[in-house]
């Protein structure tokens, strides 16, 4: 009988992950859906649970740094000076490649994403097997991001071995993704939890922005949607155009009162952005979830991780 399994057991979610079978991993940033990345068949089947184009790689997951190591040809010094900062953390590091990690995991592209997830849980898995895991957001392809075991279950049933809980993710959007170039630049490919600021204060150096040629596969424009089509602006000034409409609203911090309570959703009632990251995609499956035609939203301060929650909810609203 093939029983979808939940629970917090690392010795099944290691057998799984060692039969070449799909395991759902909690990280502090979203679930990932994750498979032994040195094995085909396995990662295969990431691509065909989230019917994600082959053409968009995926971030390979490691222990440490060493673990890492391993993975990329000639790194540049500057890479050990962030891994050293950000890691365990939200920090995705494009690199050559070495040969061992198969194409694949890197749609055929010469460079690796890795990356060391900082959760308790999945931090001993990685230390206990003796392969990288490959894991996307535990998605379907385009869809909103999960940030709890719960939403992994609703979106995959069957198709994942065992869903390893370790409870609501504490920061709630992507890592961050950067390339090092051999002359230790660097360059932006998704904003993501670590804030740009934050990083160039961590390591003295100016970050570079990418063209949109430059961005990573995965950066198209219409991303993380819910399947309501979402609207940005002035709340209220929506709520009045969208009058006799059946609306829901995603608040940054205050409820609106032309709206009833249960259609609204407060990102962070104290105006905190690390909160409204960690609600924000829990915000928009709720809404999603609703009786409604449309979600009414507004951008949040543009400071800090605030930048990042900004370009999801844009990619979100983009009607393709
Ligand atoms: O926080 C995160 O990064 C989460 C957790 C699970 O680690 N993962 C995640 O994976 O967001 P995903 O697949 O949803 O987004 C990864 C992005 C995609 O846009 C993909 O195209 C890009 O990283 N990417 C992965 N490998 C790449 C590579 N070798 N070259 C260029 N872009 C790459
Ligand atoms: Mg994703």
């Amino acid at each position: 009988m093939d029983k979808i399994l939940i629970g917090d057991s690392l010795k099944l979610a290691k057998s799984a992950l060692v039969s070449g079978s799909l395991v759902a991993i909690p990280t502090e940033t979203v679930y990932g859906l994750a498979a032994n990345a040195f094995d085909n068949l396995a990662v295969r089947k990431i691509y065909e649970a989230k019917n994600r184009p082959l053409s968009n790689p995926l971030i390979v997951h490691v222990a440490d740094l060493e673990q890492a190591e391993v993975l990329v040809k000639n790194p540049p010094t500057i890479f050990y000076d962030l891994a050293t900062k950000f890691w365990p953390g939200p920090l995705t590091i494009l690199l050559p490649k070495q040969p061992i990690v198969p194409d694949l995991v890197t749609a055929n592209s010469f460079n690796v994403a890795l990356r060391v997830p900082n959760h308790p849980l999945t931090l001993e898995l990685l230390r206990s097997i003796d392969f990288p895991l490959a894991a996307p957001s535990a998605n379907p392809f385009g869809y909103v991001s999960p940030t709890n075991a719960r939403h992994v279950y609703d979106f995959f049933g069957k198709k994942v071995n065992y869903i390893l809980d370790g409870g609501c993710c504490t920061v709630g959007i992507e890592s961050t993704i950067i390339s090092i170039s051999p002359e230790n630049e660097i360059f932006l490919h998704r904003l993501g939890a670590i804030s740009v600021e934050d990083l160039e204060k961590k390591i003295k150096t100016k970050i570079k922005m990418r063209d949109a040629k430059g961005e990573t596969p995965g950066s198209r424009k219409s991303h993380y949607a819910p399947h309501k089509k979402l609207l940005i602006g002035d709340i209220e000034t929506l709520i009045q155009s969208f009058q006799g409409e059946k609306i829901g609203v995603l608040a940054f911090d205050r409820a609106y009162d032309q709206v009833k309570p249960k259609l609204q959703y407060i990102l962070s009632k104290k105006g905190c952005l690390h909160e409204a990251a960690q609600n924000l995609f829990s915000g928009l499956r709720y809404l999603d979830s609703l009786d409604i035609d449309f979600i009414i939203a507004s951008y949040v301060p543009p400071t800090g991780v605030g930048l990042a929650i900004n370009d999801k909810l844009m990619r979100a609203s983009h009607i393709a």
